[in-house]
């Protein structure tokens, strides 16, 4: 009997060309996809996977599942690696590899494939994950055997096994895209010094021609969890797409930077997260409000290891879990409104609200109704700079 093996297929030409190679190494295929609402057409993908020779294709909609599981927890855990990056990418892998593992058990299959290069972040994430899932799965990932090196090589042997090329061959770049984001990568984005050209944009207008006047966004939380847009109670899914499309339609969520790979090496990116972007500073503006001053000084500081652990791959740790539990400790009061104000690729915030403010008006006014004791000052510096005094 031959040996089964589930591929995290994406339709695009490495994962095209690893159906062909793993058919040339006896497996029986069955690709599997999960739609976290990279929007293509899953019809097309069906046809495309079938026409390679596999088995069986699988297409699951988990784009609830991963707003709900992934997305969320980090913009209630505010984290953003190295400062910047939403990690629209490494939120969806610890997701696909559970939908891999589980497509394996329901076909008692024993292998699992993917199409990450050896050199990436992304195959670290799946296989730690499918190791914390069921360690007895062996992993199979193509691109670190075949020795193919470029891209044209790829699409010669695409091409030699008929495998349909059209598309992929015209753009240079290497795309992810999510519910949560969009990241691009190769091309004449490897040089750090080059900005990027604005044909790599697809969620983002360009800042220069979106409209002359702003977009408010009011986004309202329920501990942590944005549930309203502009007044709408809305979905998840239909609350992360409206605002994808209001925010990227003013220029909001273009990032470019060079960020450190777990494996070591530096690499630039370019990332669109309009959504990612407007809410991360909603939902800091709202914590601004609500959170007790150390709490909000040390969240900061599990916001940064969160962020870490999701980029390394650790999604399925302990610690996480752990973490979680700070986290939603911490949202039990972040709950509120937040205006953000939308214009020409900025996104600022220009008001918050809420039931649990700390906010103390006859404390912070310089006007009438001041109730600060401003006797007791003197007392307090002298004490607080004791160790300081010479
Ligand atoms: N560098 C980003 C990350 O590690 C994005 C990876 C993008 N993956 C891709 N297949 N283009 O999360």
């Amino acid at each position: 009997m031959k040996k089964k093996v589930i591929l995290a297929y994406s339709g695009g030409l490495d994962t095209s060309c690893c159906v062909a190679w793993l058919k040339e190494k006896g497996f029986d295929i069955i690709t599997y996809t999960a739609d976290l609402g990279q929007g293509i057409n899953f019809a097309q993908l069906s046809k495309k996977a079938k026409d390679c020779g596999v088995s069986k294709v699988y297409i699951q909609d988990l784009k609830g599942r991963f707003l709900k599981d992934f997305v969320f927890p980090a913009l209630c855990a505010g984290a953003i690696y190295e400062g910047k990056y939403p990690l629209a990418t490494a939120l969806g892998r610890p997701l696909i590899a559970e939908g891999l593992v589980e497509a394996a058990h329901k076909e008692k299959a024993n292998y699992i494939a993917h199409g990450c290069t050896g050199k990436g972040n992304d195959q670290v994430r799946l296989e730690v994950s499918a190791a914390s899932l069921d360690k007895k799965l062996k992993v199979v990932a193509p691109l670190r055997e075949w020795g193919l090196k470029t891209r044209e090589e790829e699409i010669k042997y695409a091409k030699a096994h008929q495998i349909e090329v059209a598309a992929s061959k015209k753009s240079p770049y290497s795309v992810d895209l999510n519910l949560w984001g969009r990241s691009i990568e190769c091309g004449i984005l490897e040089n750090p010094a080059q900005e990027p050209p604005e044909e790599i944009y697809q969620l983002t207008k360009n800042p220069l021609k979106c409209a002359n006047k702003p977009d408010y966004a009011t986004i309202e939380f329920a501990r942590g969890i944005p549930v309203k847009l502009n007044g709408k109670g809305l979905a998840p899914v239909a609350l992360i797409t409206k605002l994808n499309k209001l925010a990227g339609d003013n220029g909001v969520g273009r990032i470019d930077m060079v960020e450190n790979r777990l494996v070591g090496i530096k690499s630039r990116e370019i990332y669109e997260a309009p959504a990612g972007v407007a809410l991360h500073l909603a939902h800091q503006e709202l914590e601004s409000l609500v959170l007790d001053k150390e709490s909000a000084q040390f969240k900061k500081v599990v916001a940064d290891r969160y962020a870490q652990l999701v980029y390394n791959g650790l999604w399925h740790s302990p610690l996480r879990a752990a973490l979680d539990k700070f986290v939603n400790e911490t949202q039990k009061k972040v709950t509120g409104l937040v205006k953000l104000k939308l214009y020409k690729g900025s996104c600022v915030c220009v008001g918050r609200n809420s039931p649990h403010s700390l906010y103390k008006k006859e404390l912070a006014t310089y006007e009438a109704g001041d109730k600060f004791d401003k006797s007791a000052a003197e007392g307090f510096i002298k004490i607080w700079s004791l160790p300081y005094q010479k």
